[in-house]
């Protein structure tokens, strides 16, 4: 099914995984925060009525053992982080339309309707399970509480989640050599009655959802995979005091279970929208149009919990009669300095740390927006931070804005007379045609392109038409400035989602009235006022010491948090596993002894490569087939790579390959050569200058 572009007539809701309310947030949180707020904002641009709500993750394990750390009560814990959330998401100009929190009535009665509608409909049923326990602390061991080995790829996992590994969900009792982490000790296993969710009635449902589905690749092509292997049903309580209880029917004695977190975490979506159409009134916002009837629902999240939202989510709300999500992003992590963020070795930049070293929230907004795509890592480092903002933000957007504002105010004390030429007309129309095309592809970071290569182009203009040389009140020089005020203004209006706060300062410089995230795309090209005052500049360059200064901050602290030695028994971001490129040799392979000569070197035929098509082999789980561009010709090169990679997402990847392996035959395809690729992640090996396809390594 292919959905009308955007925008549509009918409302949308934008939401963003909810934080767990257990500790700081942090620049892997805001990316996601930034992330889906940019896109709340741009489809805004485009005319789409648009809310974006979410909410602090209240329950379960990773709230409980968190607050049980600090002998606090778990609701009292969340709360107070809660508070805090809803103070710094603003900081970063993230500004959801409402924020709520799991525990709030609105969510628990949501949540227990629903849940009662699933078991009315027959989609909930009793089953013995076997569940982790710990006989000395003499408590059951849900989630967190218990640790041990994936039984899918054996890392080491939480009690629901391959975290270190290969992120699946893990169901209570699949995880091996469990252990207590309450006490340290062995687990031993009892018998419990829980809830199940029928998931697996819904693999065909999941199947055509998966199909018409928007966003990222990631979240249609492992959710597919997941599919084929066959889905299991799924445990939606828990031997828990935390949590919502699980709703029994009237007369009944009350559960001693509570929901898993995971049930009614994403039906907070529901419930936040719920409240903002109760704050605002059902005609400026309707939040039954988008959950039940026709409307637009887009979620952002992080690529880890993309089983919950393209699996369990959909299947919950086609058993509870609501609408499906049109679109998922899924997004990669964030990386310090080239390594996984971590918040126990302080690896890491926290939130407060960023606005207390006095940086503006927009410069980190275009940097988390603009470094990568959606899908990929985004390393931060302090270094890349000032380049980013002293060639993109200074040198290329401010610089344009103030030297096209300067000369116009200097020379004609605001907008000259005169109507935009057709060259700029159209580079503005062209921009705006990005912008509403990368908004369609769920690309923020397509979005932010098009605004900045418009200033590029701005630069350019002026430089080209050099007005400095001429007579201010000639036609020439004040067409000129007439276009360059006009890209300035359309510039503001296209990067408004990316850097709002500093679009809107543009926008009053040029004497606009008003607020700028009111305006659409079109309004790019509606003139500017007459007059304005003499412009200011924008953004501020980030001197070299100032970058040293923070970096050994950052090499201090981490360094300090491993002095602690904590780092074994707190546990990590998912990020740690997936992107550390951790240094500790004892993971790696043995250096080899012996030393080969030059010769035996040149033997490798060694090439670089363009990957034209990958996909996956039918039967093989872990191998997909691929037509690699040599240059001389075009290689069919078998690689265990299916489960690794996104394969959608390599076609036009530049890779490295040993183009004179001997062929072999895998799963009855040649294979004529071996792509190379780099630990347990397939980290796919390529150049990053501009060797030419067919270049031999040396
Ligand atoms: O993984 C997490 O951090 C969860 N708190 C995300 C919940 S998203 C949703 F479904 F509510
Ligand atoms: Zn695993």
């Amino acid at each position: 099914m292919s959905h009308e572009d955007f925008p549509t007539d009918e409302p949308a809701v934008v939401t963003c995984g909810l934080p767990y309310a257990n500790g700081d947030l942090h620049i892997g949180h805001l990316r996601g925060y930034i992330g889906a707020d940019a896109f709340s904002r741009a489809l805004e641009t485009l005319g789409q009525e648009t809310a974006y709500v979410c909410g602090s993750d209240m329950h379960g394990t990773p709230v409980a053992v968190n607050a049980e750390q600090e002998g606090v009560d778990p609701e009292d814990f969340a709360l107070d982080w809660h508070r805090q959330y809803e103070e710094t998401f603003p900081k970063f100009n993230v500004e959801f339309d409402n924020y709520g929190h799991t525990h709030d009535e609105t969510n628990v009665e949501t949540t227990q309707e629903i849940v009662r509608t699933l078991d009315d409909e027959g989609y909930i049923y009793e089953k013995e399970i076997q569940v982790a326990y710990d006989p000395d602390a003499d408590q059951y061991l849900p989630d967190r509480y218990v640790e041990g080995t994936c039984p899918y790829c054996g890392a080491k996992a939480r009690g629901d989640e391959c975290d270190e590994g290969c992120q699946r969900h893990l169901e209570p009792g699949e995880v091996e050599d469990p252990t207590s982490t309450i006490t340290g000790n062995p687990a031993e296993y009892r018998e419990r009655t829980h809830k199940f969710f029928e998931v697996s009635e819904f693999a065909d449902f999941l199947t055509d959802f998966l199909d018409g589905l928007e966003g990222t690749s990631n979240a249609r092509n492992q959710p597919r995979q997941w599919i084929e292997d066959g889905l299991q049903d799924w445990c939606i309580t828990r031997d828990m005091d935390w949590g919502i209880d699980y709703p029994t029917a009237d007369g009944e004695d009350e559960s001693d279970l509570v929901l898993y977190v995971w049930v009614d975490a994403p039906i907070e979506y529901i419930s936040s929208s719920k409240q903002y159409s109760e704050r605002v009134g059902e005609d400026a916002f309707d939040w039954e149009q988008v959950w039940k009837g026709d409307g637009e629902i887009m979620h952002v999240i992080g690529r880890d919990i993309i089983q919950h939202h393209a699996i369990f989510w959909p299947a919950m709300l086609e058993g509870a009669g609501y609408n499906k999500p049109r679109g998922i992003a899924a997004t990669g992590f964030i990386t310090i300095n080239g390594k996984g963020l971590s918040t126990s070795r302080n690896r890491a930049i926290w939130a407060k740390e960023y606005l207390e070293e006095g940086f503006h929230p927009d410069l980190l907004r275009y940097y988390l927006t603009t470094t990568g795509g959606l899908q990929q890592d985004v390393d931060f480092s302090w270094d890349a931070f000032q380049e980013t903002v002293n060639g993109e933000l200074v040198g290329t957007i401010g610089n344009f804005w103030y030297r096209s504002l300067l000369f116009a105010y200097r020379n004609y004390e605001g907008t000259p007379d005169a109507d935009v030429s057709e060259e700029v007309r159209e580079r503005i129309e062209g921009a705006i045609g990005d912008v509403r095309e990368n908004v369609n592809d769920y690309s923020m970071r397509g979005v932010g392109g098009a605004a900045t290569e418009l200033a590029q182009f701005g630069n350019e203009y002026i430089q080209r038409n050099e007005p400095w040389k001429l007579d201010a009140e000639s036609e020439d020089a004040t067409q000129v400035i007439r276009d360059c005020v006009q890209i300035a203004k359309a510039v503001a209006v296209l990067l408004e989602p990316i850097t709002p706060d500093k679009a809107q300062a543009l926008w009053a410089q040029i004497g606009e009235d008003g607020d700028i995230a009111d305006a659409h795309l079109e309004d790019a090209l509606e003139a500017p006022p007459r007059d304005f005052d003499e412009p200011g500049e924008l953004f501020e360059k980030i001197e070299d010491d100032r970058v040293d200064e923070l970096t050994e901050k950052l090499e201090e602290r981490v360094a300090a948090a491993s002095d602690d030695g904590d780092e074994e028994t707190e546990s990590d971001e998912s990020t740690d596993a997936e992107a550390d490129g951790m240094s500790d040799t004892d993971d790696l392979e043995p250096l080899a002894d012996e030393r080969i000569g030059f010769e035996d070197f040149q033997e490798l035929d060694v090439r670089v490569g363009r990957i034209e098509s990958a996909e996956g082999i039918e039967g093989a789980d872990d191998l997909a087939r691929l037509e690699v561009d040599i240059g001389f010709e075009t290689r069919q090169i078998v690689a265990g790579i299916k489960q690794l990679h996104d394969l959608e997402e390599l076609p036009g990847e530049k890779c490295v390959l040993l183009a004179n392996m001997e062929k072999a035959e895998l799963f009855g395809v040649e294979s004529n050569g071996m792509i190379l690729a780099a630990g347990e992640e397939a980290d796919l090996l390529t150049t990053h200058g501009d060797a030419a396809v067919g270049e031999k390594i040396k």
